[in-house]
């Protein structure tokens, strides 16, 4: 059974500064020089100012970033200096102010999309020490959650929803008219613990149905699929997006 747990911060900022501060404590408390921390970063705005705090002097100085490993929980496919690259913000907002971590960026801009996911799937399994046949336990996973309720880049009716042989897949966003690579559900529900970063008004309609309503129910939501066996998920959420909450 899933412990799911609420937390609502009056805005953003302060949702940040928990999840920095979080971040911290776990990477201390969960790493040694022979198990490094793995942790799974989701792209979009709103972690935004979570990596800018990680690489704030206050905060990096209490992370273990030699046995810290930092992935990708998804990348469009576009190259890595694109607008749109999720590898081009957190570079940005916190890559280029920390001591060499180990980061590992989620090659999307790949024309052979299949091979890139193989090889980041392979990667992510050497990190973590986890065999070909079992799934990648991460430390802890970052999500963001769309208004349409998607997580990672598992968007309603597409084919990597479903998928629950690869750890990392391709998957085709029509609505988008783009390609993406993403951790599959079966990796995001092997996590110790998995954390939704959920900020704004515009989310809080679709957050009031992925919390309130019955898994059961249909439609069934992406980021209502996100239930770690054996792990539990946190949602970090500020005032406005909490709102239909009661
Ligand atoms: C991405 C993200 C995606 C994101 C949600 C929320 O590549 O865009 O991984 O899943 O978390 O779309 O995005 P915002 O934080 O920008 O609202």
């Amino acid at each position: 059974m899933t412990n799911t747990e609420i937390q609502v911060f009056p805005d953003l900022d302060e949702l940040s500064r928990a999840a920095a501060e979080e971040f911290a404590s776990l990477a201390q408390t969960s790493s040694s020089p022979s198990k490094p921390f793995a942790a799974a970063l989701s792209g979009g705005s709103t972690p935004q100012r979570f990596y800018e705090l990680l690489a704030t002097p206050e905060c990096s100085s209490k992370i273990p970033w030699p046995r810290v490993h930092l992935f990708q929980v998804d990348e469009r496919c576009v190259p890595p200096d694109d607008p749109r690259s999720n590898y081009r913000m957190m570079r940005e907002a916190m890559l280029e102010r920390i001591p060499s971590a180990h980061f590992h960026r989620m090659a999307a801009e790949e024309p052979d999309r299949d091979a890139a996911s193989a090889r980041y799937a392979a990667e992510i399994r050497q990190i973590l020490g986890a065999g070909s046949e079992e799934w990648p336990r991460f430390g802890v996973i970052y999500l963001g959650m769309g208004d349409d309720g998607h997580t990672a880049s598992l968007f309603p009716d597409t084919a990597a929803l479903t998928e629950r042989q690869l750890a990392v897949c391709p998957n085709y966003v029509a609505k988008l008219s783009m390609y993406r690579l993403t951790l599959t559900l079966p990796v995001l529900n092997a996590a110790k613990r998995v954390i939704f970063l959920v900020s704004g008004a515009g989310k809080a309609e679709m957050l009031r149905q992925v919390l309130r309503t019955p898994r059961s129910a249909s439609p069934q939501y992406p980021a209502q699929l996100v239930q770690p066996e054996s792990g539990a998920v946190a949602w970090y959420l500020d005032k406005a997006a909490a709102a239909g909450l009661g």
